[in-house]
């Protein structure tokens, strides 16, 4: 869990550095590849940036020993964390690749 946050820091430094250079990227498709591309997107986007201070507090509560209240909330963390990932690669997929 360390690894999977250490290597998610370096992605989102990463991603915003590369973000803030070259702006935001529009999707070109049409038809119904652009409303399933929002319909990925716009999840992906709200979780995205939830998942930020869940991870922090799971992590946190990890670290401090307090296991129940650690469970508590890493049952909501990790499939969302896995959610927000594997949709962040959709998301890169019909970007790029559509
Ligand atoms: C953000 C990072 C982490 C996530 C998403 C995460 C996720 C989880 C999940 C899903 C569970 C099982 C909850 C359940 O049974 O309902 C769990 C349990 C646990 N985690 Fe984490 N974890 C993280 C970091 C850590 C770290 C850093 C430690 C060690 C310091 C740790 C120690 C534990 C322990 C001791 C349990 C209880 C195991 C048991 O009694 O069955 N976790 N965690």
């Amino acid at each position: 869990m360390l690894s999977a946050f250490a290597t998610s820091t370096l992605f989102l430094v990463s991603y915003l550095t590369y973000h803030y250079q070259v702006g935001s990227v529009p999707f070109e498709g049409r038809g119904w590849v652009r409303s399933l591309y929002f319909s990925v997107l716009i999840p992906h986007t709200i979780l995205a940036a939830a998942i930020v201070p869940l991870v922090l507090v799971t992590l946190v509560r990890a670290l401090r020993g307090r296991f129940e209240r650690h469970m508590r909330i890493a049952r909501w963390t990790l499939p969302l964390w896995l959610y927000v990932s594997v949709t962040g690669v959709a998301v890169y997929g019909m970007l790029y690749w559509l």
